[in-house]
């Protein structure tokens, strides 16, 4: 079932996706060489508390934490942990806060110091895929739509779109129907209506788009250990385009 919100639901939801869009510029001051991803959960943790907030993914099918922090080759869904960030890496974290009961979603790649040039390009790439996709995303055109435009982009620039893992619906729980995939044909695919909140999360990867998964069950890898970054906004679909609620301005 595909749920669409009223004006007051979406509302709501964009003060949760205001609150976490503030989390992550904080965090884009926090992150540099020698900080762990277990400092930046307990931050988050301290954050959405002070702010009348909970982090969603925490207990959900029994994650353990606030922050999902995945770290160069990894692609998804890495723990928080106590090793250092180093000069050169690159870092997702990922979130989904709970204000009130409206939820937002958004997940974020920074840099570690200083990055070469090709990691460089992978972090441009691959916002940039994000908003492509989000262009798409008006009443009237398709999830396939969506799709195709952020795979012909990578995919011109000689990187590649995860497969295993998709956006999608968002509202009373973090995940709904539809699943947005972040490759596709144009016109396939259920149709975009007036007060759908979805998200777009395309995870780019320098290499080859297969993932294997952790011993952990949740951490899933590039499958020929390049780099993989990803970018993502929860979104309305209104009368007036695409409205970003996890927009960090
Ligand atoms: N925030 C993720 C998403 O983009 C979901 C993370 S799974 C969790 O869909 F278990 F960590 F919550
Ligand atoms: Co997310």
């Amino acid at each position: 079932m595909i749920s669409r919100k009223s004006e007051r639901e979406i509302q709501a939801m964009h003060e949760a996706g205001k609150l976490l869009a503030s989390c992550h510029k904080e965090i884009a001051k926090m992150i540099k060489p020698g900080i762990t991803t277990m400092e930046i959960e307990r931050f988050v943790e301290k954050f959405l508390a002070e702010n009348g907030a909970t982090p969603e993914q925490k207990g959900y099918q029994g994650y353990k934490y606030a922050t999902c922090a995945s770290i160069n080759d990894e692609i998804c869904h890495g723990f928080p942990r106590e090793t250092p960030l180093k000069n050169g890496d690159i870092v997702t974290i990922d979130m989904v806060v709970n204000l009130h009961g409206a939820l937002a979603d958004s997940a974020w790649t920074y840099a570690v110091g200083e990055i070469d040039d090709e990691k460089k390009r992978l972090l441009e790439v691959t916002e940039k895929a994000l908003y492509k996709g989000i262009e798409q995303a008006v009443i009237g055109n398709r999830i396939g739509d969506i799709g195709h435009a952020i795979q012909s982009y990578v995919e011109g620039e000689h990187f590649s779109v995860v497969r295993d893992f998709t956006g999608h619906g968002i509202g009373d729980k973090m995940h709904e129907d539809p699943k947005i995939l972040h490759y596709g044909q144009p016109g396939k695919g259920v149709r975009l209506k007036e007060g759908m909140v979805i998200t777009i999360e395309p995870m780019v990867n320098i290499g080859a788009w297969q993932s294997k998964m952790d011993n952990n069950g949740w951490t899933a890898r590039t499958i020929d250990g390049s780099l993989s970054a990803q970018y993502e906004h929860t979104l309305a679909i209104t009368k007036n385009g695409p409205l970003i609620l996890t927009k960090q301005d």
